[in-house]
């Protein structure tokens, strides 16, 4: 069976669960290439939200065989993702507190047990992620670089898809690639597009517009412009320190970026939307409807 499959396969299992319950919002946040910005971008959106604009926030760190949320957020987790899927805690057991009252769920760095997830993993794992919803608003899903089978199976089931891209025309074509693969073999065709690294706005800009224009070409997507972060010395310093920028920096230009963007995130009254099969799915795990 196919990777979509054995989705859709989960999906029809977990059908009649439904109930009257909160709307979470879950954002899988993606590049392609490696060392784009996800997970700086995922930890200080999640950080300005729960801050600023006061919103209960998940991450999950679903970089399963490298996640480094933790380490760049400098918490030190005792359990990991491989403790949940071996048996040996409930997803509660393992779940931290980052900086500003965020919730992160670790994956277990350098895990390769992990690393492939076998159906029932993921089924075991959708439905205790299901037992946590009231407890959020957000849930931000930090990816893995690349377009391996688990990279696309997070970005498939979470609500929004939040390409992360870079100036680097490397960056544009694995953004590119991404979506191409997401689009042509799961039917995902909506994306958001964050620009990260740029001089200001407009270099993003045009990074969005060379993406569409090839994309308006050659595949049926629709790309929106989620927003951009400069690029600011200031980042790499709050990494050193193993802060989040807009917790260390928070009046410098990145964190200005982040501020917005989680404005926006937070006032955004976007209608849920069922999508194919694979996006009611999560819709029923997360109870969005
Ligand atoms: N806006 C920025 N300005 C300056 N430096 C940045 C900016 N965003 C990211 N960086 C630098 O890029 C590095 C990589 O960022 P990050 O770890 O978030 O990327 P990633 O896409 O999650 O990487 P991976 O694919 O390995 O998971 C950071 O440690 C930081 O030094
Ligand atoms: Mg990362």
């Amino acid at each position: 069976m196919d990777q979509a499959g054995t989705l859709r396969t989960i999906s029809n299992q977990k059908k009649g669960d439904e109930g009257p319950k909160k709307q979470v919002k879950v954002i899988a946040v993606t590049s392609g290439k490696g060392g784009v910005g996800k997970t700086n971008v995922v930890a200080n959106l999640a950080y300005t939200l729960s801050v600023l604009n006061r919103k209960k926030v998940m991450i999950l760190d679903a970089d399963l065989g490298l996640g480094n949320l933790d380490i760049l957020l400098g918490l030190a987790p005792e359990y990991n993702l491989s403790d949940v899927l071996e048996g040996r805690k409930n997803i509660r057991e393992i779940v931290l507190e980052g900086p500003g009252g965020i919730k992160i769920l670790p994956a277990g760095s350098g895990i390769q047990a992990i690393t492939e997830l076998g159906r029932a993993d993921k089924a075991n794992l959708l439905t205790q992620i299901d037992e946590l919803e009231e407890e959020i608003d957000f849930l931000f899903i930090d990816t893995a670089a690349g377009i391996s089978s688990n990279v696309m199976f997070f970005n498939v089931a979470a609500q929004e898809i939040l390409v992360v891209a870079s100036p680097e025309p490397t960056s544009i074509t694995d953004a590119y690639a991404l979506m191409k693969v997401l689009s042509q073999e799961y039917a995902e065709n909506h994306f958001k597009l964050l620009v990260n690294s740029v001089k200001n706005e407009a270099e993003a800009k045009a990074v969005y517009k060379k993406l569409c224009t090839v994309a308006d070409r050659f595949l049926n997507i629709s790309i929106d412009y989620f927003g951009f972060v400069v690029s600011d010395p200031v980042v790499t310093r709050a990494v050193l320190q193993q802060k989040a920028v807009t917790e260390s920096f928070p009046g410098s230009p990145a964190s200005l970026c982040f501020r917005r963007m989680a404005c926006r995130l937070s006032d955004s009254s976007e209608p849920v939307t069922a999508g194919g099969n694979v996006q009611f799915f999560w819709k029923r795990i997360f109870q969005m409807v």
